[in-house]
This record gives C-alpha cells, structure tokens and sequence, in this order.
C-alpha cells in the first residue's frame, strides 16, 4: 500500500501535502451532503472531509470500515485541542474501500459500557480501543526496556522447558497426561526455578528469560492462571549488590517507560515491621494511617474479645486512627467490619472520641486508667475514630490491614499516577500450617536462611529469618526473590523440616540435591511478575487490562471458549477415563 503517514501524525507543518492513509472508520457524521470520518490507526485518529462529488460513492461507508484515502492536508476551522492532530483534517480527493464490516457488538471507544464477558469474547475488537492499544504498547516498552537492561548488563537470555516435573513453588500446579508413557505426568512450570538454578550451577553467572508460568490458582483481579515473569538470577553477589542491579533496572524502566526519576535506594521494610505498621507484607505507603499496638494499653482488660487475643502467646491488639472520623455512620462503620470480617478478623471494634469521651460499644468494659493511657498511646484528638482488631498477631494485623485499604479507597487517599517503591525484607524462613500441623517454607525450600547452623534451624524454626525480599509497588507485590542455599547438607535439611521423606527428597528433588555435589557457586535471584508491573505502571485496575487474550473470572477464555470437552479418541490416546460420578 502507498501509506505515506499514519494517523496520528500529521499537524500544520504538513499543510498543502498530498497524503495516503489507511485505516478503520471510527466515526461518521453528514453534514448535507458533506461527510466527515474520523480515520483511525495504531497511532492515531485523523478528521477527513468528503465533499459532494464523493457523497455518492462514501454513501455506504459504515464504522469499522477499512479504508485508504489520498488528499490535501488543509488547516482545521475548529481545531479539536484533545487530539494530536486537531488542527487540521484530509480534504479526501478519492477513496478505496480496502474490506467492510458487519455491526460490531461493541462500541470501539475508550469509553466502554460493554460486560467483561463481551470484551473478552470479542478482544480482538476490544483491542482496537485505543486506551487499550496504548496498555499494550506500554507493556512491549516495559519488558523491551528490562531485556535491554538485562542484555547490557551480562544476562544471558536462556530458555527453560514448560512440560516439567513438580516444581514446590507452592501452588497447585497443572498435570500434562503424557501419550508415550501411560499414567505419567508431566507438570506445567510453576516457574523455572529449578532451572535456573541449575544454570548457576552450570557456571552462567547471570540469567533471564521472560517466563510464562502456569499456576492453577483461584483468580483475582491480581492472578492469572498463565502469567508472565522477567525471571532473573545471579551468582556471586550479595543481597544488597544484587539489589542495587534491580533497583537500577527499575529505575530506568519508569524514565524509559513514563519518564519518571524515581529514587534508589528504594526504602527497606522488615516483614515484621510492614506488618506492624501497615496491616501487609505488601505496604502501601503512600498514604500514612499507619498501624498502632495497643497489647500493653488492654494487658489487664476484661474485655473478653481482647481478652482472648492476649491469651495466645503472640496475641495483639491493633488499632487505627482516623482523624476526624468520628462522623462516620453506623453503615459506614458496619462497612469497615464486613471487610475485617472477610480477611480473618472476628469483628472490629469502633471507637469515637467526642466530647472528651471515648464513645463505642465496647467501652463499657474499659476501666478509666485503660482509657486514658489508650487516649495518651494514640494521641487521641476530638471526633477521631479508632478502628481495632485482636486477635493473634499476624492475623490481627492483617485483618486492619485491609480496613487501612478500604479507607485508603473510599477517602481516595491516594493517586494512581504516584509510584512508590518499597523492599520488604526479613522474612521469616517458615510459616506453621494449620491445616497440616507443620512447618512450610514461606517463599519456597530453595530459600537460604540466615543461619548456617542446621541444628539451630531444627530447634528454633519459627525464629530463622531468610534472605527472602519482595519488591513492592503502591501495594502490589510486583516481583519476589530470594538468596538460595548452595550447601548440598543444608538443602536436604530444609526439605526434611518441611516434612519431605529421603525417599520423597529423592524421588521428587534428587537430580536437584545431586547437582549441587560438584561445586554450585552462591547464588540468588528474583522474578518479576510482568503483568503486575504492567497493570500498575498502566494505572489499570486488572491483569485483564493488560493481557491480550486473558481468562475471564471464572477461570475461561470466553474467546475461545476453553476450557472445553475432547474427543473420546483425545482420551483413550492420553489412557484417561473420565468419570462423571
Ligand atoms: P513468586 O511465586 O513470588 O516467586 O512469583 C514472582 C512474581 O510473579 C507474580 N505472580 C503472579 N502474577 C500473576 N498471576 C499469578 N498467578 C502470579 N503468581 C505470581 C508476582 C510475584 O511477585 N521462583 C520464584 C522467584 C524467585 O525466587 O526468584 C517465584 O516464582 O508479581
Ligand atoms: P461480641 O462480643 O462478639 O458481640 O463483639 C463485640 C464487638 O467486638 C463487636 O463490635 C465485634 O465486631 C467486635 N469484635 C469481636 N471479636 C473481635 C476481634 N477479635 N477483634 C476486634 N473486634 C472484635
């Protein structure tokens, strides 16, 4: 074709040029028997004229038509300030009709009303919205910018296999029914972790790949069942040198990328102390309405919901101050509980301070001495409003959490455009699990803990920290990693605290344990969740925003309708029977 600009290009200094366009009909409207089209493109919309003598043959012309069309570039009368090429418009001399277009069941605009279901049925339509177009090209500069990065820095790009064996990432993970080898399975890659791993001990210093992942999870706006991760790994560094190389890359993806200087160092958080403080292990602290401990102020209380928490040994009370919040209603503050409720917490006690009393349902069982250090230990100033939880620590903790981001939201505390990194380093090396009484590796078995005594590690698990760190970005944990262990003893180990048999190590991990008999250099890395990063750098609500072909929140791709039944003679071959009991 004889495009000689795209739509988006051309302005004042072209005037008087005979130009050829090419693109779809966005918009139309008849002025008698002059018509005029909004063209667009990839890059852009363009406004074209068609006089009489075309109004015969345009006549037809329908939105989403694809058209090439020549003409004279010629200054605009009322120039559109809100498109880049506003101030002019194509004074069409002929026209082609390149294919036509039945009615389409959405409205190709940034403004949709159209249900999820149907923009995912017809994404290929819903991507020719140009707020959706702009998220996909923000996502290609984003990993081009990290590639860049990488390759300058001395990472190797390697591939690594998704049909796999179990990788402990922790998820469930998806069974591949091998046809060759009847009733064996093969696991989609959580992640390459092993792999990668494996590459240090291979002697390839520094990795990346840019990973598709497959975790059978349940979905939420910020999970997918296939993902994307910049996978990353290092040998030979320390933690804080191998953050430094992260942060850098960071760094340049948002001037790269938004044209934003952000700060390095990024601030540094324990886990303990993001907990604390922010109710999260992924703080968002662009707003403060932080966290307050409120154990010591109720030790005696006879309360029996503080009571029962300070019974268990790491029992807490936490508290949140609203300043001026003593307004809020009764529904507003029954709001507030339903969403402690959802995240763990038996209730939320509500508190207001007014008239230099502490008012609440719960105050009647507060002795004066328990008000006034409470008063004194928050800094209580009139018509604010206290928010508690009490429960075990963790729990407590979490739960407030979660009320600080329902305020957050409904008091529009912060702005979407204001990025804010953070580390949260620190964290404990196991989490106990209820469920199954035992001790589970917080990030995964593969994490070196910061001890190098064995024994200690049996004694006190609950005590070892690891040298495990997330980057976090405005409360999403954007990217997770850690420092391996490379010590053959200490990895078999790990694997027996959390309940793994020598036969089970063996059989599951022994091609693992065994690579690191012949020197397996210190190492550590990181993966980055792309669609994460994506989703917060684009200011978008969802993954789904920033995934081509996502799956729906029911888990299925409602474009091409998988999951979906196979053919009997699919089955036999892969030796399956379903059964459906
Ligand atoms: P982790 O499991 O923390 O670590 O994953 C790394 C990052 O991937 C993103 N992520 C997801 N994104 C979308 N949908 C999902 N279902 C999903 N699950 C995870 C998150 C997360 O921070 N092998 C380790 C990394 C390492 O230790 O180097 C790993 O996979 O942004
Ligand atoms: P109850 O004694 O169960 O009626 O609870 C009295 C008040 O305390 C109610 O407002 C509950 O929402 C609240 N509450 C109950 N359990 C907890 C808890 N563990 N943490 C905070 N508030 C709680």
């Amino acid at each position: 074709m004889n495009r000689t600009h795209h739509c988006g290009e051309l302005s004042p200094k072209n005037l008087g040029q005979n130009v050829t366009l090419v693109g779809w009909v966005s918009k139309r409207r008849n002025f008698g028997s002059i018509v005029f089209i909004d063209l667009r493109d990839r890059e852009g919309i363009t406004q074209c004229v068609f006089d009489e003598s075309l109004s015969e043959s345009i006549k037809d012309v329908r939105n989403e038509y694809i058209l090439e069309i020549k003409g004279e570039v010629i200054l605009r009368k009322d120039a559109n300030p809100k498109i880049s090429t506003g101030e002019i418009e194509i004074k069409v001399s002929s026209f082609t009709v390149i294919n036509q277009a039945e009615l389409t069941p959405m409205i190709i605009q940034d403004e949709t009303d159209a249900l999820e279901d149907t923009r995912l049925k017809y994404r290929y339509l819903d991507l020719r919205r140009p707020v959706m177009q702009k998220k996909l090209i923000q996502r290609a500069k984003i990993v081009r910018t990290m590639r860049n990065f990488l390759d300058e820095n001395g990472f190797i790009d390697v591939e690594t296999p998704m049909l796999t064996k179990s990788t402990p990432e922790g998820s469930r993970e998806y069974l591949v029914p091998s046809r060759v080898h009847e009733g064996e399975f093969y696991a989609l890659a959580q992640s390459p972790q092993i792999f990668k791993q494996l590459l240090m001990v291979a002697g390839l210093e520094r990795y990346y790949q840019v990973a598709r992942c497959f975790r059978d999870e349940d979905l939420r706006a910020d999970r997918q069942l296939d993902f994307t991760q910049i996978d990353i790994e290092t040998s030979f560094l320390d933690e804080n040198e191998f953050h430094e190389i992260i942060e850098s890359m960071t760094k340049d993806v948002m001037k790269k990328v938004l044209d934003i200087d952000v700060k390095t160092p990024f601030l540094k958080l324990s886990y303990a102390d993001a907990m604390n403080f922010y109710g999260s292990d992924k703080p968002d602290n662009r707003f403060d309405l932080k966290l307050n401990e409120l154990k010591d102020v109720f030790k005696n209380s006879e309360f029996q919901v503080f009571k029962s928490a300070l019974e268990h040994k790491d029992g807490s009370i936490k508290a949140i101050v609203l300043e001026n919040g003593a307004h809020f209603t009764r529904k507003e503050t029954d709001a507030l509980t339903e969403v402690a409720k959802k995240n763990g917490a038996k209730g939320l006690v509500v508190l207001k301070y007014v008239n230099g009393i502490i008012e609440g349902p719960a105050s009647k069982f507060f002795v004066e001495s328990e008000v006034s250090s409470l008063i004194r230990t928050l800094n209580l100033k009139e018509n604010d409003l206290v928010l508690i939880t009490a429960d075990k620590w963790e729990k407590a903790a979490n739960a407030l959490g979660s009320v600080r981001l329902a305020l957050r939201d409904k008091l529009n505390l912060t702005s979407k455009s204001d990025f804010s990194y953070l580390w949260v380093v620190d964290f404990p090396m196991f989490e106990y699990d209820e469920d199954s009484q035992k001790y589970v590796a917080k990030h995964h078995p593969f994490t070196r803990p910061k001890t190098t005594d064995i024994q200690y590690l049996k004694e006190n698990p609950a005590e070892i920290m690891a040298h495990a760190y997330d980057l976090v970005l405005n409360g999403y944990e954007i990217a997770g990693g850690s420092l391996r262990i490379y010590d053959q003893d200490m990895q078999k180990a790990m694997f027996e605290m959390i309940g793994f048999t020598d036969e089970q190590i063996n059989e599951r991990f022994g091609f693992f344990v065994d690579a690191f008999k012949y020197g397996t250099p210190p190492h550590g890395g990181i993966a980055f969740g792309l669609d994460r990063f994506a989703m917060v750098l684009t200011e978008s609500d969802s993954l789904r925003d920033v995934i081509a072909f996502p799956k729906n929140a029911s888990a299925r791709c409602p474009l091409t309708n998988a999951p979906s039944a196979v053919d009997e003679k699919q089955l036999n071959e892969l030796h399956i029977l379903i059964d459906n009991k």
